[in-house]
């Protein structure tokens, strides 16, 4: 299949970049007033006279698995959010958003007919026994939300809550699966009423794919259906279906990203179509569920790649891009390579020769604050600079450290396997952490950590530090070290 490996579909910006603040995948994403963004498997909806982004999603503080609300930041970048507070508050006592209660994959729709901001989402009592979904209203784009009711779609159920609106006649589709027993499984395409306030009917069931998390891509020619498979917190490799129409007939479901990499290790959502006055570009906003701490679980965001001659469709990676909403442009940012095979290793940590590493060699045996790799040499401008740690962590097919364990887990518990430290030039005080999952044997991930670099040469030192009682680094294969974005 056609994936690009450096997304030659893109038409990349000869002069200059945006202003916008750059999108780093998988990154810790701070808002403007330095906290983390907490908006978990959202959307993004443009307000109609500003063209300003409003980015919904699920409220989730440590520790905190339901009932969080739904929080809303706005951006006029897609890189830099402020937040705009709580846009759907849960209320002790009430019958569907209590504190207690599910509040999942919320989105956002204007509708024309009331004059009014609708928010849809799934709602659930804490066990999923109920499969509803949750409507409320807001004069304001950032709410505050009114409930209006929660129902059963058509009589149905459903999970995992997508929106898509046509941007061709403005008509809006609720997506959603009808469960996990063996007489669901499905996932249903249905349209709403003109107002956005009931469903109307059904337009496409995509049958017994056992697919959740959907969102629709709309082209000038296509539309393709993204969906999940259903594998937990355990991302997987997403899948699209294309069609002319809505109705179908659909293809045969196809993978977008490169095998076993999981989708990048997320999962799709939500899709963004950013219509440039130089090009159109489509986003995919998907999310990297981190199973032991929701709240910090991060989001991947990325460009597709559209063929419609081949009808192919593909989500290429980049450690970092600067996205200019106003011409849709993207442009990948250029980092500088330092491979592991000439980094210094101590300890237990060693060079092994691997047929997939770059330059057939990886590093491994990183292991607690001894065993480490060492990067020497490495420019630094005084400000602070990303650096994409390429691992292989391969976990997810062995048993861990505990007798009976299954993959994925420690103990029974779904987690991350590995979090390294990162040390610059010694600075034991300063250390970074950075989560390495799972990826696969052979498949070398990504992970970005802003550094401060000093002035002149630096030390990078990548150590062990957590996974379970154990201090075991991922394999190292090679940083990237992007320049300072001022
Ligand atoms: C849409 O909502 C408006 C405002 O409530 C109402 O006047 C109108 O009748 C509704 N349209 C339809 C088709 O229900
Ligand atoms: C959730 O709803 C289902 C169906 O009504 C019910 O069986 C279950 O006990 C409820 N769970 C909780 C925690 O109340
Ligand atoms: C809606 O926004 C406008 C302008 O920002 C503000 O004046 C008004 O008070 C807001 N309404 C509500 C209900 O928050
Ligand atoms: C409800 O779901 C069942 C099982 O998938 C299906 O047979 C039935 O057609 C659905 N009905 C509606 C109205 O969605
Ligand atoms: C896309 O933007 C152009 C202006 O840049 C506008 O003329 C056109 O109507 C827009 N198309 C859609 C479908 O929004
Ligand atoms: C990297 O290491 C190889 C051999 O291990 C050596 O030939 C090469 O010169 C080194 N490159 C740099 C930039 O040090
Ligand atoms: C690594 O060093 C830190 C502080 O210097 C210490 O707290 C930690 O226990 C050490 N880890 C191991 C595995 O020795
Ligand atoms: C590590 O695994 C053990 C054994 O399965 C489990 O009891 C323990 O809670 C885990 N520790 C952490 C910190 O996750
Ligand atoms: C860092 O510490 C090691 C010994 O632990 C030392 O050999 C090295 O010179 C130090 N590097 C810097 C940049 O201070």
């Amino acid at each position: 299949m056609g994936f690009s490996k450096t997304s030659c579909q893109l038409v990349l910006a000869a002069a200059g970049l945006s202003n916008a603040k750059w999108i780093v995948p998988g990154a810790r994403w701070r808002d403007t007033k330095g906290d983390l963004v907490n908006a978990h498997a959202g959307g993004v909806t443009i307000e109609k006279d500003t063209g300003k982004f409003f980015w919904f999603g699920e409220y989730k503080i440590e520790g905190q698995v339901e009932g969080g609300g739904v929080s809303v930041y706005s951006s006029d970048d897609l890189g830099t959010w402020e937040p705009r507070g709580l846009a759907l508050k849960p209320v002790p006592g009430h019958p569907y958003i209590d504190t207690h209660h599910i509040i999942q994959r919320p989105k956002v729709v204007y509708s024309e007919g009331t004059g009014k901001y609708h928010m849809w989402w799934h709602a659930d009592n804490s066990t999923y026994g109920w499969l509803l979904q949750g409507f409320a209203q807001a004069d304001n784009i950032t709410g505050p939300y009114s409930f209006v009711d929660a129902t059963a779609p058509l009589g149905n159920l459903s999970q995992d809550f997508g929106l898509f609106t046509d941007y061709k006649d403005g008509r809006s589709y609720a997506l959603y699966s009808n469960g996990d027993r063996r007489e669901g499984r499905d996932v249903y395409l249905t349209s709403y009423n003109e107002n956005v306030t009931a469903l109307e009917k059904i337009v496409h069931r995509f049958d017994k794919y056992d697919l959740e998390a959907p969102t629709i891509v709309q082209t000038d020619q296509s539309y393709w259906a993204l969906m999940s498979h259903k594998t937990g917190y355990r991302p997987n490799n997403v899948v699209a279906f294309r069609a002319d129409n809505l109705a179908g007939p659909w293809s045969q479901p196809f993978i977008i990203s490169l095998l076993n990499t999981r989708t990048y290790n997320s999962q799709s959502g939500f899709s963004l179509r950013i219509n440039g006055t130089k090009r159109t570009t489509y986003l995919y906003l998907g999310d990297q569920w981190d199973s032991i701490s929701l709240w910090e679980s991060r989001y991947i965001w990325l460009p597709l790649s559209i063929d419609e001659r081949k009808k192919f469709l593909s989500l290429d990676w980049h450690d970092i891009y600067d996205l200019n909403v106003k011409t849709g442009e993207v442009t990948p940012i250029k980092g500088t390579t330092y491979y592991s095979r000439n980094a210094t290793t101590s300890g237990d940590a060693y060079h092994q020769e691997a047929a997939f590493g770059s330059q057939q060699v990886i590093t491994t045996g990183i292991y607690g604050n001894d065993s480490k790799v060492t990067f020497h040499n490495i420019p630094g401008s005084g400000k602070p600079q990303w650096v994409s740690f390429y691992y292989q962590n391969t976990d997810d097919m062995g048993f861990g450290d505990q007798p009976g364990g299954t993959p994925d887990r420690f103990g029974g518990t779904w987690q991350l396997r590995r979090i390294a430290s990162v040390v610059v030039n010694n600075r034991t005080e300063e250390l970074s952490t950075l989560y390495q999952r799972d990826t696969h044997k052979g498949i070398v991930l990504s992970t970005p950590l802003l550094l401060d670099l000093e002035k002149g040469m630096n030390t990078i030192s990548i150590g062990g530090l957590f996974n379970n009682q154990t201090y075991k680094g991922a394999d190292i294969d090679r940083i990237v070290v992007h320049p300072p974005e001022e």
